[in-house]
């Protein structure tokens, strides 16, 4: 089953004054996402990625307005046709700034708000908020006010409360650019494990080439509205001169990859650091291979 299906998507915020008609923010958007996947958003800023985003739950249009045509589907729904509120029960989001998320006196009581409105039993409350605390690894942390929490800790807390809503989909918007290296590596962890312990389908909105080589199935760069690529990474990243074109910095070792297939130097593809040095260990062993 499909998790997210576009077709011939296109998509204007209101315009900014009458009688202008604002740019077209995603423009003809072909996308299909299965459920599973975990799909990595790439693109400089302002190439769409957060109106994506929003797309994959109902916020654009529903709640931003503006002016919209093509297949929308999320999940099954018609996303245009499906309340906000009803797609939200399926479709946990993540925003990039953890703090604007957080209102609750202790990260229990933030993880617990979401069920809370449901209408669950206490019982039933307390199994998904204990759930959802064991998955992001906060357990120890539970009786702590958000304000004593590092940035990583914030945005695993903003995770969690997402997932104590028992999404079938995440949609993580940008949630490590505000965050140090050690936050940023906490976070991508706990995606990392969601995919693999949940099957959870996600879909991850990032700068980082890096994190995303180690652990995205899918690269989806855009640019200006538009998917320029959309490639597993370790051929997504092997494209140096669309990559610079979307202002996407690829990783490091992809570099060299890159480097060694133009000098018409031939051995397996690789993307990531482990790859990459049995891969030099051949070439060293067997020079004219
Ligand atoms: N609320 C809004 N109203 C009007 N235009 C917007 C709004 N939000 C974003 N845009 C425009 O839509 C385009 C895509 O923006 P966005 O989705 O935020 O890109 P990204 O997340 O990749 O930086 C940009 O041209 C941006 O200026
Ligand atoms: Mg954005």
């Amino acid at each position: 089953m499909l998790a997210v299906e576009f077709h011939e998507f296109y998509y204007r915020y209101p315009a900014a004054r009458p009688n202008e008609a604002a740019p077209y923010a995603l423009r003809g958007i072909e996308l299909e996402v299965e459920v599973g996947e975990f799909v990595a958003l790439m693109g400089h800023t302002g190439a769409g990625k957060s109106t994506l985003c929003m797309a994959m739950n109902g916020l654009v249009p529903q709640a931003t307005g503006g002016a919209v045509r093509g297949v929308q589907r999320v999940l099954g729904h018609e996303a245009r046709a499906v309340p906000v509120a009803r797609l939200a029960r399926q479709v946990g989001l993540v925003f990039q700034d953890p703090e604007s998320q957080l209102f609750s006196p202790s990260v229990e009581q933030e993880v617990a708000f979401g069920p809370e409105n449901l209408g669950l039993s206490v019982d039933a409350i307390a199994d998904r908020v204990d759930w959802a605390l064991d998955m992001l690894d906060l357990q120890p942390l539970r009786k702590r006010g958000p304000t004593q929490l590092s940035g990583g800790q914030k945005q695993r807390v903003a995770i969690a409360a997402a997932l104590a809503m028992q999404p079938e989909m995440l949609i993580l918007d940008e949630p490590t650019s505000g965050l140090d290296p050690l936050g940023t590596a906490e976070v991508f962890a706990a995606i990392e494990r969601l995919c693999a312990e949940r099957e959870m389908t996600v879909v991850l909105a990032t700068q980082e080439a890096e994190q995303v080589a180690q652990s995205a199935h899918r690269v989806v760069v855009m640019s200006e509205g538009s998917i320029l690529l959309d490639a597993p990474p370790v051929t997504a990243f092997m494209q140096p001169e669309l990559l610079a074109q979307a202002g996407v910095a690829p990783p490091q070792v992809s570099l060299v990859a890159a480097a060694l297939k133009e000098r018409g130097i031939v051995v397996p593809a690789f993307h990531r650091l482990d790859e990459a040095e049995k891969a030099l260990r051949g070439l060293w062993q067997h020079p004219h291979g």
